[in-house]
């Protein structure tokens, strides 16, 4: 699916059919994880496939996921990383993103999960030795198909005026400005990439020659929405003939009390 598309209807799948993926979908998920953790690895990250979905569900819901809300599905990708490692954070959403990406493509949904809640000895319990680095889940497996009548939820997104400025923060963008400089497309789409509790921390700053991306540092920072972020603008940009990728920056700001990390930048 084109990309646009695919981030204007994409969603986390919360409720999966009671079915495993088909062989060779599997398999193909399989292959595909191989050749992510193959370029990941240097980020200290690695993604390991769970077939037996059933025994994960069970040992963590009520603990996993937002509020203990674990969410039900026929398989997992569990992440390892480094928590206290920017890079490996942020890479961490950049790689699960490409990932999630490809599923779609087969017909597979997927929710992000949250491991904050669960100690090192249920994940020992759950996922074997070495589990004290895995730091969240991807449920994965085929969407239940929706009711026709039913209400489709949709998480907001804040408008671009409100997530792009030019030259520095006294300054948003409007949209004409955005359509001449061949960046309306890119930002209008940009916005439905998914965060953490939806949070979208994601703050752009245009310059001459290169964009800044900055994270709102509220104390409680995920790095793993940065990624996320870049992962989605990299390819909506390939889209328009920009074939750079973002340099890493990682240096704290403040403006009007408020903190910012400048995450890195994209040379246009
Ligand atoms: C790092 C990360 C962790 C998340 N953890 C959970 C979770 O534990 N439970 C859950 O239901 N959704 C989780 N989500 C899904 C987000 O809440 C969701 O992507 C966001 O609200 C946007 O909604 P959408 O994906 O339907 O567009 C997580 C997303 C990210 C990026």
């Amino acid at each position: 699916m084109n990309m646009m598309n695919f981030l204007k209807t994409r969603k986390s799948t919360r409720e999966f059919k009671n079915k495993q993926l088909a062989e060779n979908d599997y398999k193909k998920v399989d292959e595909i994880i191989s050749e992510i953790n193959f370029e990941a690895q240097q980020y200290l990250i690695k993604m390991k496939l769970y077939e037996n979905g059933e025994n994960i569900f069970q040992n963590l819901k009520g603990i996993a996921g937002y509020s203990g809300v674990m969410i039900e599905s026929p398989h997992y990708v569990a992440l390892e990383n480094e928590p206290i490692k920017p890079v490996s954070m942020i890479y961490s959403g950049y790689f699960m993103e490409k990932l999630i990406t490809e599923l779609n493509n087969l017909g597979i949904g997927t929710c992000w999960i949250s491991l904050s809640n669960v100690n090192s000895e249920l994940k020992k319990k759950v996922f074997g030795e070495g589990s004290e680095r895995l730091n969240y889940l991807l449920a994965i497996g085929y969407p239940k198909p929706k009711s026709p009548f039913a209400e489709e939820h949709f998480s907001e997104r804040i408008g671009v005026e409100e997530m792009v400025y030019i030259d520095n923060f006294e300054k948003n963008v409007n949209i004409d400005e955005l359509e001449n400089r061949g960046l309306g497309d890119l930002f209008f789409y940009v916005r439905f990439a998914p965060s953490t509790l939806n949070k979208q921390p994601w703050r752009f700053i245009l310059h001459d020659g290169y964009i800044e991306l900055l994270l709102i540092d509220d104390g409680n920072i995920s790095y793993i929405d940065a990624g996320i972020i870049m992962y989605y603008f990299e390819e909506l940009a390939k889209i328009q003939g920009m074939n750079s990728q973002w340099e890493l920056v990682l240096e704290q700001i403040e403006h009007k009390n408020v903190k910012y990390i400048i995450v890195g930048k994209y040379k246009i």
